[in-house]
């Protein structure tokens, strides 16, 4: 099942993911359509709550039984949503793997770090005890650990976090996956290390034509790290472009407010992110019409009514979902009446 570099390797048609519960059914992801080809990077954003994480677990099939998944789900070119547990355990980990937010959860506190890699390369490639030391060596050289042989004999609480997160990407990456999935893998870390983390992901993605798909609330961890953007919002994709089409043209009003909420280089140490004002959409209950108009600025009546359908831009690969899009002459002149009431700061129409 082997994909050339460049083909298709994973390709979502309205995959949807909903939770059994007590209020109801919950539309954590809610119709997702897009394509990543091999080798390719994905970054998903949102913010929290918009369905980033359920839609990795849904494309790995790691849900709890009170999920319920409608669409498809293509690797490789087999079909497989409504896989059972046992059917795609031969995918984890040898095919597509995940690196969590949070390492100390991850890694057994109690087992020595070369004991960790090691197990896997024994189970699910059939290594023997040597081979899979030395492999083990060398994935902590991959992922630059200085004294690789002495880290194997180290718990993991003899490490720094960043040096954690570094065995957790050797693990993922042991059996040689296609498909890496990075879920925030690096807001528990200092930014110099974030960038050290990121940098480390997309050198091995090069290295070994692995698609990559990073999850995180930050836009502009996504910026320098990825060939294409999916914006979720509420478990919808409501933007969906190439990396640098999105930023040089993003169409969403949505997009352009987690674009404001980067932090800035220039801004004090002691600035706070910028929040959306408002509540996201009650997934059991969501909102009439577009699912972002009870927060939009640039709302019309129409908004709170029909839900604008995906709708292509001018260049090839960005869609998007808005009735009055960035540049749209409604949203140009509700734009100037916010900015001249000082609701919109003067750089809102024109990111760059
Ligand atoms: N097992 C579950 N049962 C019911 N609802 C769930 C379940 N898992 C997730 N959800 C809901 O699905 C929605 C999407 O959650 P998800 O974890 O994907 O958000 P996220 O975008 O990853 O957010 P964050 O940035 O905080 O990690 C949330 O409203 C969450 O409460
Ligand atoms: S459709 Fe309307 S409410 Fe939704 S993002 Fe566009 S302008 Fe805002
Ligand atoms: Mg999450």
């Amino acid at each position: 099942m082997r994909v050339e570099a460049g083909a298709v390797l994973l390709e979502l048609d309205d995959l949807k993911t909903h939770f059994k519960t007590e209020r109801g059914l919950v539309r954590a992801v809610d119709g997702v359509t897009l394509k990543l080809r091999r080798g390719e990077s994905l970054g998903v954003v949102g913010e929290s709550g918009s369905g980033k994480t359920v839609l990795s677990r849904s494309i790995m099939g790691l849900l709890p039984s009170t999920a319920v998944r409608h669409g498809s789900v293509r690797f490789a070119g087999q079909e497989i949503q409504g896989m059972s547990s046992k059917q795609m355990r031969h995918l984890w980990g040898a095919e597509m793997s995940m690196v969590f937010q949070n390492p100390l959860n991850s890694l057994n506190p109690l087992m020595k770090i070369g004991k960790q890699i090691v197990e896997p390369l024994k189970l699910h490639l059939g290594m023997d005890k040597d081979n899979a030391r030395a492999t083990a060596v060398q994935l902590l050289r991959d992922v630059r650990i200085p004294e690789a042989e002495r880290r194997l004999n180290q718990y993991p609480h003899e490490l720094s976090g960043g040096m954690r997160q570094r065995v957790m990407i050797a693990i993922a990456l042991a059996c040689g996956p296609t498909l890496l999935f990075a879920d925030e893998p690096t807001t528990a870390l200092d930014v110099t290390v974030q960038a050290q983390i990121l940098d480390l992901i997309n050198e091995q993605r090069r290295d070994r034509d692995m698609s990559v798909i990073l999850v995180t609330h930050d836009l502009g961890v996504v910026a320098g790290h990825t060939d294409q953007i999916a914006v979720m919002y509420g478990g919808k994709l409501v933007e969906y472009a190439p990396t640098k089409i999105l930023f040089a043209d993003m169409k969403m009003p949505y997009t352009k407010s987690l674009m404001r909420s980067i932090p800035k280089m220039a801004d004090p140490s002691h600035s706070r992110l910028a929040t959306i004002p408002g509540r996201p959409p009650d997934l059991v209950n969501p909102p009439k019409g577009c699912n972002f108009a009870p927060r939009c600025a640039y709302a019309q009546d129409r908004c709170h009514v029909e839900e604008p359908p995906l709708t292509e831009a001018k260049d090839a690969g960005h869609v998007f979902a808005c009735w009055y899009p960035v540049g749209s002459p409604e949203f140009e002149r509700k734009d100037a009446e916010l900015q001249e009431q000082g609701i919109m700061p003067a750089d809102s129409a024109a990111v760059s």
